[in-house]
């Protein structure tokens, strides 16, 4: 016996174009950051492929140019760059220097492309020598002393011409300490995407490949989060809006959906998801391995951020999506 009156949800599944008529979230050309890597250099062809991040690269300037040519001719809209300096000290002093390589980076994407919204990410790790995102004494990574060096770099970065700045330290109080220095420095309108709820993960293991950060002693669990933790995500969300930030972060992005939710069903403002490179390493290995569909595995990977309540996505996907959506 069939009932006659049951929930029938293939109804409105029964055409594509009815899908999209009842479909709740969507991946935007605009929601999506491209993360780049600029790394110093005299060699202008310098373009070297990340090997645990296969299709993304270390470029120079010069190639980081030709790159943004091509992947702004496809939509992009906003990216976020990463410096790797030629020569790193104990205090990080490239990440500060106004010749510092992300500061060029900068000034050239500026000047092609006013448009473009160009982000810095203000941390220090690979700036130092020991690659912790702070000053080290004795095998500590000090908390104030780092303050100070923080705000410098974001204020160098803004006054490159950086559209926002996004502290990825987890130094207590850096964005109190980066905002009051970017007001004293008059970029009040600068804003600050903190990386508030920023967890110790596995997962950034290719990104230090990347970026030469690795740390060359202990690792970050002192000041990254616990993968442990939710309540404690709130935590440091409500810290850093405390301290003005404009957009919060939660990284990385699908080990956390959850904690993305959280942020958003608790807070107003704009809630960024990072999609960290060990996730992009890992679809990738799976789809040139020809186990997954790359792009649908993408898309739906996307979807999910958006689903979980992000507004902004950072992920190295950036230019392959776009290229896909047009
Ligand atoms: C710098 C920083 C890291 C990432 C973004 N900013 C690395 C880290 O904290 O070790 C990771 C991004 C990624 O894995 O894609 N502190």
């Amino acid at each position: 016996m069939i009932p006659s009156d049951f929930y029938r949800g293939r109804r409105l599944r029964s055409s594509l174009t009815m899908r999209e008529l009842v479909r709740e979230n969507e991946v935007r050309p605009q929601d999506l950051i491209m993360p780049y890597f600029v790394v110093e250099t005299d060699n202008d062809s310098f373009k070297k492929e990340i090997s645990s991040m296969p299709g993304q690269y270390q470029l120079s300037l010069k190639q980081l140019e030709k790159q943004v040519d091509a992947a702004v001719k496809n939509g992009l809209k906003s990216c976020i760059l990463f410096g790797i300096p030629a020569k790193k000290d104990e205090t990080g002093t490239q990440a500060y220097d106004d010749k510092g390589i992300v500061q060029q980076a900068i000034r050239l994407l500026k000047n092609s492309w006013p448009e473009l919204i160009v982000i810095a990410d203000t941390c220090l790790c690979e700036y130092t020598s020991h690659g912790h995102c702070g000053i080290v004494k004795q095998g500590d990574v000090l908390n104030d002393p780092t303050l100070n060096l923080l705000a410098r770099a974001a204020v160098a970065q803004a006054k490159a011409g950086a559209d926002i700045v996004a502290p990825s330290d987890m130094m207590d109080g850096r964005v109190a300490a980066i905002r009051q220095a970017l007001n004293e420095a008059g970029f009040e309108n600068t804003p600050i995407m903190s990386y508030a709820v920023k967890y110790s993960s596995a997962f950034y293991g290719p990104f230090r490949e990347a970026a030469e950060s690795a740390p060359q002693f202990g690792d970050r669990k002192t000041y990254q989060m616990d993968p442990a933790n939710s309540r404690e995500a709130m935590r440091e969300a409500v810290a850093d809006m405390e301290e003005g930030a404009d957009i919060l972060m939660v990284k990385p992005g699908m080990p956390y959906l959850d904690i993305i939710r959280q942020v958003r069903d608790n807070f107003d403002t704009p809630v960024a998801a990072y999609q960290v490179s060990g996730e992009y390493s890992m679809i990738k290995a799976a789809a040139l391995n020809g186990w997954i569909d790359e792009m649908g595995v993408i898309m739906e990977s996307l979807v999910a951020f958006k689903r979980a309540g992000a507004d902004l996505i950072l992920t190295y996907f950036t230019e392959d999506v776009l290229k896909a959506l047009k």
